[in-house]
């Protein structure tokens, strides 16, 4: 185990935000958890779980300890008449592992093709993307407790996944109360994939491609070239303008809220959900406000996309948006949204 100080963060943040972290341990396998935990001035030290930094917001330097989740491998553990069970490290790289899964003949990830980030950290807000969700071919994970360095294992209850939310983005309340934000760090995430394979195509714009495609059934490859070809029209590349995807949650509000809003905005894009509550496009109210392509300082509102908000300077430069600016932009949107529809908006991202 090294002890890396005064570490650049900005490679590993996608809004590409200049910080630095005090203290950082590359993590490549439970052994560097425990050898942290077995150093006398680093084990009560509170500690910061970094995945591949695609759903944070970085408002200063880091002061504890930061873990770098560096975990590698995948494998196959069963290959069954009912389905695949795969294992991957909590380090690999999300997209890589999608686009393995699928090289290897192991269909069912492909609807959440190209999503940044790690694996470990997919689990922690139970990534989703046209019509699927993490919780749908999840099976189990290990992780281990960084107060003890046990290690345990959780399965899909166990992690009390809901919409981009699971026990791992919760502060526990009391003594048994299961919230492990802050308390674990995912070492490795076991999937479910089922078989027969059945493409999942709920998802309007991907049923409008198989049908300009004329494609009856397409394969799990043609899906998650379709996906990947969406997201890459809609969402801005990481790697050339940097953001961490959504940044709210689209809000859900009860069918009367959603009767009143209708008759005072008729356009607002709703979904009726399976419990009778509605849920609401945050993108569409933010839209509605008029914040697409406006900016406060170096931080903005993507142009295609204004659930996105993005860093308009040089990553890196001296130009490059600050978290202040992120949050400060993000507060003015909520406060729009608020005034105009009284709907509270809230942020996706963790916020550092
Ligand atoms: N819309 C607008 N203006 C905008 C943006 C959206 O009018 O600026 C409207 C669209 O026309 C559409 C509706 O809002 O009718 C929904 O937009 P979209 O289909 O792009 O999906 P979303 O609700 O904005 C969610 C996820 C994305 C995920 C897509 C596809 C959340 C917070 N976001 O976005 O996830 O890729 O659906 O499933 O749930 C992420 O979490 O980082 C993320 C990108």
């Amino acid at each position: 185990m090294r002890v890396e100080k005064n570490v650049a963060l900005r490679p590993y943040n996608t809004f590409g935000i200049v910080a630095r972290a005090h203290q950082l341990v590359r993590v490549a396998g439970e052994e560097d958890v425990r050898a942290v935990l077995a150093d006398p001035a680093l084990a009560a030290a509170p500690k910061f779980v970094l995945g591949g930094g695609s759903n944070i917001v970085l408002t200063g330097d880091v002061r504890p300890l930061v873990l770098k989740v560096e975990i590698r491998g995948r494998r196959v553990l069963e290959d069954g008449e009912r389905g695949w069970l795969v294992e991957a490290g909590a380090g690999e790289n999300w997209h890589d592992t999608v686009a393995w899964t699928i090289a290897q003949g192991l269909p069912g990830l492909e609807n959440l093709a190209l999503i940044p980030g790690t694996v470990g950290a997919a689990p922690v807000q139970n990534i989703g993307a046209y019509g699927v969700e993490l919780q749908d071919r999840f099976d189990s994970l290990d992780a281990i407790d960084l107060r003890t360095g046990r290690v345990f294992t959780l399965d899909a209850a166990q992690c009390a996944f809901g919409y981009r939310d699971s026990v791992f983005k919760h502060a526990a309340a009391g003594p048994n109360d299961l919230g492990l934000l802050g308390r674990a760090l995912i070492l490795r995430v076991r999937f479910r994939l089922p078989r027969p394979w059945k493409p999942e195509l709920g998802y309007l714009d991907l049923e409008r491609r198989r049908q300009e495609e004329g494609v009856a059934v397409p394969t799990p490859q043609q899906v998650f070239d379709w996906v990947c070809d969406i997201r890459r029209a809609k969402l801005p590349d990481p790697r050339v303008i940097g953001n961490a995807g959504s940044f709210f949650k689209n809000p859900t509000v009860s069918p009367e809220q959603c009767a009143d809003i209708i008759a005072r905005e008729p356009k607002i894009v709703h979904y009726p959900m399976p419990d009778g509550s509605v849920k609401l496009a945050a993108g569409w109210l933010i839209d509605a406000c008029g914040w697409k392509g406006k900016s406060v300082g170096n931080a903005g509102v993507y142009e295609k996309q204004a659930l996105v908000l993005v860093n308009r300077g040089a990553a890196g430069a001296a130009t490059a948006a600050t978290g202040g600016e992120v949050m400060t932009l993000a507060r003015a949107i909520q406060t729009s949204v608020y005034e105009r529809f009284g709907i509270r908006l809230e942020p996706e991202p963790v916020v550092v």
